[in-house]
């Protein structure tokens, strides 16, 4: 496995690569768990090469502290990729992608700034663009992330089509610790009481599962989220939101098509996000 820094080395890797075959694409920010695993493993069983992307993005963060005490595990990191069969780790710095004097920037106006874009604001804007690029560098035939990032996969779909880039974008569904807790890096940065109380998302989501399943709309089905979660101390709900599946339109009332139902709470510092596909 070739671990690369700079933007002509990869793309060199990449033209190589492409010779026996398709080529995809797992990014990552590092700090990997068996919910990036999953990504790499989908993208291996699916393409001759793989090529993975660590790159901590400075500009999808709001909050420096966020940034600074982002994990990082760089040698566990390249052993579990080159363990799992990845053929390059494309590892930039903040300069190789965000050169002196860089302006452009890349935004869904809209997506970008709903729901959980307005509780972070500018988080889209930074993931958009840093994508954008790292699949301009790299050049893959298909791109793997997490159906967690709910709203991040929406995003990036969005994007690709409206730019054309002409790629796959493939959503893995979401890994879970056996207590029902979302895998994700920021889990490490619980307490062991918040660790214990977060699998009250995975709960909430259960509930409003089964609040729609019987027949309820969607405010019922907010009111049990909210509900559950209320019942947990160490949980701060900061957000619900109910959106159809396909356009990403916020919903009311009883639902007739799949929906997607985003939940975000703090325990303590750390901001948890976590979803759930229904079809009612
Ligand atoms: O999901 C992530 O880890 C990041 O948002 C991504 C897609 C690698 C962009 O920095």
């Amino acid at each position: 496995m070739k671990v690369i820094r700079t933007i002509p080395e990869i793309r060199e890797q990449v033209a190589a690569l492409r010779r026996n075959g398709s080529v995809g694409l797992v990014t990552t920010m590092g700090a990997l768990h068996r919910g990036h695993m999953a990504l790499v493993e989908a993208a291996v069983a699916g393409h001759e090469s793989v090529v993975a992307t660590i790159f901590v993005n400075p500009t999808q963060f709001g909050n420096p502290s966020d940034l600074e005490t982002y994990p990082k595990t760089e040698d566990a990191d390249l052993a579990l990729l080159r363990d799992a069969g990845v053929s390059a780790v494309f590892m930039p710095s903040a300069t190789e992608m965000y050169p002196e004097g860089d302006e452009t920037i890349v935004e869904t106006t809209d997506l970008a700034n709903r729901l959980h874009g307005k509780v972070r604001p500018g988080h889209f804007r930074g993931v958009a663009t840093v994508v954008a690029k790292l699949f301009n560098i790299i050049g893959a035939d298909a791109a793997y992330f997490g159906q967690k990032d709910y709203q991040q996969l929406a995003v990036i779909r969005r994007m690709v089509r409206d730019l054309h880039f002409p790629l796959e974008i493939i959503g893995v569904e979401t890994v879970r610790d056996s207590d029902g807790l979302a895998l994700s890096s920021r889990n490490v940065r619980l307490s062991d009481a918040e660790r214990s109380a977060a699998p009250i998302l995975n709960r909430a989501l259960m509930q409003a599962e089964a609040t729609i399943g019987a027949g309820g709309t969607v405010e019922e089905a907010v009111a049990s989220i909210r509900a559950v979660i209320g019942t947990e101390a160490f949980a701060d709900l900061q957000a619900v939101d109910v959106v159809d599946a396909l356009t990403f339109r916020p919903i009311n009332g009883k639902p007739d098509a799949k929906i997607g139902v985003m939940i975000s709470a703090l325990f303590g510092e750390v901001l948890l996000i976590d979803q759930r596909e229904i079809t009612p």
